[in-house]
């Protein structure tokens, strides 16, 4: 999604600037811009494609002067990607430059309103509505101010904006509703941006920005109102306790090989502080308020809905609660859910800011749930929203494609249902509960096994990469908790080589999608050794027979007779999937880079999805 970021300082700024931007590229864009006055008037460089077509125009350009300037990466929602689409839009009369993240959902109606008295415009943009919108507010209101708070409160929808007028250049404003936006606290500067990251070289003093708040910046000073009324507001400043290192390469060829490798220390943070002195107990202080519930309904997208659909498993069989996975999209245009006093909601996103997922947990708020949220990003909205968050603690991730927040987040859907076993024991059912301190101490071996093993698993996914990157399509089978890793195993080829891919329940595939097999259509089998082994076994057997290429991904001394069989370290269990994910990952990931793709920042895809 969009990346915004504005600066008012001492230094050059533009360059601080595009350095941000770069810093925001994870994002996923298509387009860039910058904006600062010059001359007394607006400086606005644009270009389609990425930052390097940017900073070559901006290398022509005199820049050295400005000490104010904002910026902007586009993921283009409303018009094509294009450089009349980009970002810095102007205003009619050249007066006001302004950056956008979200969508203003009644710009149309905007549009023709401005249209009517006059305005031309020169994008698709609602970005463009927006400037047009505040130039016409100030024609009553000429403090920028109010100017700016009265046309975003007629703007609905989304939105974390910067503004810059013609005839303040040393001062920027910035708002949000329902968007990111984290403002930066220097020393004789100060920042907004859609992410830490963009600023982080310079300042580690953070503002994490309300719903509904505006502030007005310069190089010195920053005041902050709410916009409804204008009234000014009091932020604490936190403090960042992660550095650009830890959001950096670190000698890796890829952010995703890095993350994927990260996965181990991931676990080691996850776990700190999160288990009894004793080893038999989980601690998780952050909700012991609530009870635990009768009914659990999971919402998320992409990525962390899996993790949900996998960590329903755990939570059924450990805590025997009955759990409901949906997809936040789908679920927040059904108005069929009531919740009852002793159900609770779980809302799993990595960035915490997924516009489907944020409105699932609004949603399901207003209908009377207790809303819990699982995410990454501390700050984000949906950990400020939620009644209690639960943080992965798995350190920013860069590459679009999630790979180290999903084993974060099965981490502590684990935890989660240890910790509500035993919050729920019921003398009748504890009988049927795995002993806990097994399956803590197994969760505690994990990472020093994985970090043993990751190497290994690394050339064995290069070698089979290599063997299967001629195939169009792929399936990957999977039963019980090796289902949703199968649709995650699917997920991860298509975004990251475009290989079409289909995750299945292999119990499925002879109810349709077995039509398909024939030798040009691989499948990728998860057969770990576990009860259901013989008929993941048999469901192979049937691929084959119909002259279908098998990669057996197992873990024990199976009889399999599979073209390649990938055996991977033993663990009970549902805990195996801790290890199966990471093949899966490396698997797409060498596939990826050996067909020569953007494995970092894959085609039309976005790290933050703030839009709908
Ligand atoms: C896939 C991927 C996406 C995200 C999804 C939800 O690799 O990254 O499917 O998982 O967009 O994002 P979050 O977890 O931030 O809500």
């Amino acid at each position: 999604m969009c990346g915004i970021i504005g600066y008012a300082g001492c230094r050059p700024a533009v360059p601080v600037v595009t350095e941000g931007l770069h810093r925001l590229e994870y994002r996923g864009y298509d387009s860039a811009g910058v904006a600062f006055v010059r001359d007394r008037s607006f400086c606005v460089i644009r270009a389609k494609g990425r930052l390097s077509a940017l900073e070559e125009k901006l290398a022509a350009v005199q820049t050295a002067t400005s000490t104010c300037a904002m910026g902007h990466t586009r993921w283009a929602t409303h018009g094509v990607p294009a450089e009349r689409n980009a970002h810095p839009h102007c205003s009619n009369d050249n007066s006001l430059a302004i950056v956008h993240n979200g969508i203003i959902e009644n710009f149309q109606e905007l549009k023709a309103e401005l249209a009517e008295k006059g305005y031309v415009f020169h994008s698709e943009t609602d970005t463009e509505v927006l400037v047009n919108l505040i130039a016409e507010c100030r024609k009553d209101e000429p403090e920028l101010l109010r100017a700016f708070a009265a046309a975003l409160r007629r703007a609905h929808g989304a939105y974390a904006v910067c503004l810059m007028e013609r005839n303040a250049p040393d001062t920027f404003y910035a708002a949000r509703m329902s968007a990111p936006l984290i403002f930066g606290v220097g020393t004789g500067e100060n920042f907004a941006a859609s992410d830490i990251p963009a600023f982080l070289h310079y300042t580690r003093k953070v503002i994490f920005l309300d719903d509904g708040d505006i502030v007005q910046a310069t190089a010195k000073e920053y005041n902050m109102f709410r916009l409804e009324d204008l009234e000014p507001v009091a932020h604490e400043p936190q403090t960042v306790l992660w550095d650009m290192q830890a959001a950096q390469k670190s000698g890796y060829k890829h952010y995703m090989l890095k993350e994927i490798f990260e996965q181990p220390r991931v676990m080691t943070e996850a776990l700190a502080g999160r288990i009894s002195e004793q080893g038999d107990t989980v601690l998780l202080p952050e909700l012991d308020n609530l009870p635990a519930p009768a009914r659990l309904y999971i919402v998320a997208c992409g990525t962390s809905w899996h993790s949900a659909l996998w960590g329903r498993h755990l939570l059924e069989d450990w805590a025997r609660v009955p759990v409901q996975v949906e997809l936040a999209s789908e679920f927040r245009h059904r108005d069929n859910f009531l919740f009852k006093k002793d159900e609770m909601v779980l809302v799993i996103s990595q960035s915490g800011e997924t516009a489907d997922t944020l409105a699932a947990l609004r949603i399901a708020k207003e209908r009377g749930a207790t809303v819990i949220g699982l995410c990454n990003v501390i700050g984000s909205s949906i950990a400020r929203e939620a009644a209690a968050v639960l943080y992965t603690r798995a350190g920013p991730e860069i590459s679009v494609a999630s790979t180290k927040a999903m084993c974060s987040q099965m981490l502590m859907l684990a935890l989660l249902a240890l910790y509500w076993q035993a919050r729920r024991h019921n003398p009748d059912e504890s009988s049927r509960c795995p002993p806990r301190r097994q399956w803590i101490s197994a969760l505690v071996s994990l990472p020093p096994m994985l970090g043993d093993a990751l190497s290994a698993m690394h050339e064995t996914a290069r070698r089979l990469s290599r063997k299967y990157a001629q195939a169009r399509n792929f399936f990957y089978l999977g039963r019980g908790h090796c289902f949703p890793l199968a649709l995650e195993g699917a997920l991860k080829l298509k975004e990251l080589s475009y290989i079409h891919a289909e995750g299945y329940a292999a119990g499925e595939m002879k109810h349709g999608p077995i039509a398909l097999i024939d030798s040009a259509f691989p499948t990728f089998a998860i057969a770990l050794d576990d009860p259901l082994f013989p008929k993941t076994k048999s469901n192979i057997m049937e691929v084959q027979a119909r002259q279908g290429k098998v990669i057996a991904l197992t873990n024990g001394e199976t009889d399999l007779a599979a073209d390649d069989v990938w055996t991977i370290p033993r663990l009970p269990s549902p805990l195996a999937g801790f290890v199966v994910l990471p093949a899966l990952q490396l698997f797409s990931y060498e596939m990826a880079d050996y067909l020569g793709k953007d494995v970092d920042q894959p085609r039309n895809l976005a790290k933050s999805v703030t839009v709908e």
